[in-house]
Order: C-alpha cells, then structure tokens, then sequence
C-alpha cells in the first residue's frame, strides 16, 4: 500500500513519482510494478555526500547538499523538505551547474529534508533531527 510522500522509480525507464494521495497497492510503470525508493542513511563517506545538512550564514538558514558533485553526469535533482506530519512539502529542483541548498528560513514547524542524487538516488538526514525544534 502506497504511503503519502514516498517516491517510486521505474527500473526501466528511470520514471520518478511522488505520491500524494495514498492507497494503490502498486504502481506501475512501462508494465512493471515500480520501486519504493527507500531513505538512505549512514555515516559512511558515501553517506557524508548524500546526507542533506543545516546551515547558517548571513541570517538565514539552508537545507544543503554541498559536499556533492554537480557535473552533468552526476548531481543533485532535487531537495525536498517535508513536515513530519506529511502535511507539507517543498521541493527545488537543480541543474548541474546550481549549488543544491534550499532556503528555509522561513519554514517552521518539525521538518527534515531528503535529496535525489541521480546516481545513489534517495537520502535523508543523518539523524531524524528536525530543522526546527
Ligand atoms: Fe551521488
């Protein structure tokens, strides 16, 4: 059963969807059940690149993705920062000659953030830390 806000990739075609109305048992795609992208999470070097991170500076605060490459043949395709209620959500898609941050400064509420790198696909943040608390 479909869950609000989790993404699915198709394996054949590279199709990425959100759900936002749950319930389907499956989701198909070039007739095959699509993949759960499931919210990747360690500390390993792997995992120091992909985790979305905080950031302070001039007064206002950034989810980012910084430590990432931003090359056409590997980047950030978007940051999206969620409520964890599920009630909101905020995505920013990226080029790859952009700087993947996203501005929150005006977010409030229990939050975290995912990313989608388009090679190691989906990761959260490191710890269920909320951005604010
Ligand atoms: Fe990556």
């Amino acid at each position: 059963m479909t869950e609000k806000l989790q993404l699915y990739r198709c394996e054949i075609c590279g199709n990425i969807v959100q759900v936002l109305s749950e319930g389907a048992d499956a989701l198909v795609c070039c007739g095959e059940e699509m993949k759960l992208l499931d919210i990747q999470h360690d500390s390993t070097e792997l995992g120091e690149k992909h985790n979305p991170k905080l950031e302070e500076k001039d007064g206002r605060k950034y989810v980012h993705v910084k430590t990432h490459p931003m090359t056409k043949e590997h980047y950030i395709e978007f940051i999206q920062v969620q409520s964890k209620d599920k009630k909101e959500s905020c995505t920013k898609f990226f080029n790859p000659d952009e700087i993947p941050e996203v501005d929150i400064t005006n977010f409030s509420g229990d939050m975290t953030a995912v990313e989608y790198c388009n090679i190691h696909h989906l990761w959260g943040m490191n710890e269920e830390r909320t951005i604010y608390d």
